[in-house]
């Protein structure tokens, strides 16, 4: 029943590429499909404005990472796919987490710590060109998985930084406000593969080596031919080891067809026909997504339809997340003071759990507000021990508990849904209201 929460960022700086196929989205794809998975994806948007401050770029790249991972079969009813621009909730996170970043943690990261060694060694300002958000990338992207609670970040290691940051980050937070956030870890594909470029060095934007995953057939066909082989001939035996060529040809290719391609590498096939090869393998792949792909493109109209759809399934967990944040920094309603008459109101008006047993010999429970106003309901427990402790558990506090849709969990089983016309935001409110009476 525990579902792990997956999450992970696109940054839309680019047109993606045959590694970002094989590394971040064929495997992305398949996990998103597992029985109980929960995959949040993204499109990370004000992380490009770091790099590109080209407008039209940063649109056109948006448009052409979203249609590639939908082509390749990312379903958006069953994962949350969305623009982070479209959650106002993130930049709202990332001040509150501002607040409690360590600036010299942030001094340290290596993407800054690079640019700060360069303009060193120049002989220049050392923060020369630098902007505050390169400076403050990591915060942002701590906003970006604290807020969905995520458990597991799939990224590469050049990012597993980040990740502790946001833990730290995240740590903070908890110490100081109480448990609001789940600490989350980096999970570094091991067997993923990295696939080399046309110059056989790793496959990559700033290498000017990369063959764009949709890119049309002829073109796939002219890239492929100008990958760089060795000077053997045909005939003589060819090595694997080290050939971008076969390791190419492996990340698309079944274990038998790779091992056919190894025997014909030592009876020395020829490089045009060991190049044909991976044309044909290659194009089989993708054929058919680079069709779904070119019929998306053509309708960003769609593609905006789909993202905003995703960006509202996201909401339904970021806002009354955020409210519960805010409340619990000291953001809040000012008639929600501690002590006094407005506290003896706000007593006076607390919500009620009751609980029940069904003709089905099954025990629940409700929550209805002082106005009698169902709020949540839960599905039946076994004993009224169970819906006891689920009642005790959701009074408590906030930090077991959490919105999936309309279903609410508390560690990693559901205990209740909403009632019909009920928001989230509106428990959350009321749940607020207990903890507040312990304080
Ligand atoms: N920084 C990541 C990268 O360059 C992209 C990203 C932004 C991200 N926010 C994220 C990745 C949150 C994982 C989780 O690859």
């Amino acid at each position: 029943m525990s579902a792990t929460r997956v999450l992970t960022g696109i940054t839309t700086s680019g047109t993606p590429h045959l590694g970002n196929y094989a590394g971040a989205i064929r495997p992305a794809v398949a996990a998103s499909r597992r029985p109980g998975a929960e995959s949040f994806y993204f499109l990370a948007d004000y992380h490009a404005l770091i790099k590109v401050q080209d407008p039209a770029r940063v649109q056109r790249s948006t448009l052409e990472i979203a249609a590639s991972w939908l082509a390749c079969g990312l379903d958006p009813e069953q994962v949350w796919f969305y623009r982070q621009s479209d959650i106002p909730e993130i930049p709202e996170l990332t001040w509150l987490l501002t607040c409690v970043a360590g600036k010299g943690l942030l001094n340290r990261a290596h993407a800054y710590k690079a640019a700060v060694d360069k303009n060193t060694e120049a002989g220049e300002d050392p923060d020369a060109g630098v902007t505050a958000g390169l400076f403050m990338y990591p915060v942002l992207m701590a906003a970006d998985i604290l807020m969905f609670r995520a458990h597991s970040v799939p990224v590469g290691r050049d990012q597993v930084q980040h990740i502790e940051m946001a833990r730290d980050f995240g740590a903070r937070f908890n110490h100081l406000y109480g448990e609001h956030f789940v600490l989350p870890e980096a999970a570094i594909e091991e067997n993923v593969a990295t696939l080399p470029g046309l110059d056989g060095r790793k496959m990559s934007k700033s290498y000017d080596n990369t063959i764009p995953l949709f890119a049309p057939r002829e073109q796939l066909r002219k890239l492929v031919f100008s990958i760089k082989t060795d000077s053997r001939g045909p005939g003589e035996p060819k090595d694997t080891v080290g050939s971008a060529l076969f390791q190419l040809y492996q990340a698309f290719a079944t274990p038998e067809q790779t091992a056919a391609f190894a025997r014909a590498y030592a009876d020395g096939i020829g490089w045009g026909e060991a190049k044909q090869a991976l044309f044909e393998q290659l194009d089989a792949e993708l054929a058919p997504l680079r069709e779904k792909y070119e019929a998306l493109i053509a309708r960003p109209d769609h593609i905006e339809q789909v993202l905003l759809a995703g960006a509202e399934k996201a909401r339904r967990i970021a806002t009354p997340f955020m409210a519960e944040l805010r409340r619990a920094v000291g953001l809040r309603d000012l008639r929600e003071q501690h002590g006094g008459k407005s506290a003896a109101r706000a007593k006076a008006a607390l919500p009620v759990f009751k609980q029940y047993r069904e003709a089905d010999g099954r025990f629940h429970f409700k929550l209805v507000d002082a106005g009698g106003r169902e709020l949540l309901v839960s599905p039946g427990f076994a004993s009224p021990r169970e819906a006891g402790q689920a009642v005790a558990g959701l009074k408590a506090g906030a930090g077991a508990r959490a919105f999936r849709g309309d279903a609410l969990w508390l560690d990693e089983a559901e205990v209740a849904r909403l009632a019909p016309g009920i928001e989230a935001g509106d428990v959350i409110a009321a749940l607020e209201a207990f903890a507040g009476e312990d304080a």
